[in-house]
């Protein structure tokens, strides 16, 4: 009966154990979730659909993003070991199924490990060329 009783709590144990790590996966799908304000998801893009022949986006994307985001977008540049976030692949649907103004919004007022980048890149202009290469990051 005694042993019997040391099962039953080695078995409560791993219950909560278990429990403890779904949980903590539920929180991170919760950390997932970006809201967007309407202002920015509904925004039009005036250079839609328009070939960066001067290359810029893809100049900044290099200068401001690559470090991060890497050569091709998929998470994996040079300072990606150092950030404790997870980076989604640019490539991925789940970010190219993003409305444009989405990914300005995330690519320009950011959150915690994504930077701002209303200061550096001040020119809408330019920003708006870079979420363009970054719609060109398909594969
Ligand atoms: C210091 C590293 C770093 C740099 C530099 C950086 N990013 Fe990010 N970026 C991140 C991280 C980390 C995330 C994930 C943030 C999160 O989910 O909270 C992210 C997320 C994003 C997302 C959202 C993708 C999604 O839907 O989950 C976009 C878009 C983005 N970055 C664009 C850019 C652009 C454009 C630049 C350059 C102007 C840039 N980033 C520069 C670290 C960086």
């Amino acid at each position: 009966m005694k042993s019997l009783k040391k099962v039953e709590y080695l078995f409560m144990s791993f219950l909560f154990v278990a429990g403890s790590f779904f949980l903590l996966s539920m929180t991170t799908d919760i950390q997932d979730d970006w809201p967007v304000p309407a202002e920015y998801k509904d925004m039009k893009n005036p250079l839609a659909g328009q070939d960066d022949a001067t290359n810029i986006g893809k100049t900044l994307y290099k200068e401001h993003c690559e470090s991060c985001h890497g050569k091709e977008g998929y998470g994996d540049g040079s300072k990606a070991g150092d950030l404790d976030t997870e980076m989604r692949d640019f490539s991925d649907a789940e970010v190219q199924g993003q409305t444009d103004g989405d990914v300005y919004y995330k690519s320009f007022i950011g959150r915690d490990e994504m930077p701002n980048y209303e200061k550096k890149i001040p020119s809408v202009d330019e920003r708006w060329r870079i979420v363009n290469y970054i719609r060109t990051l398909v594969e």
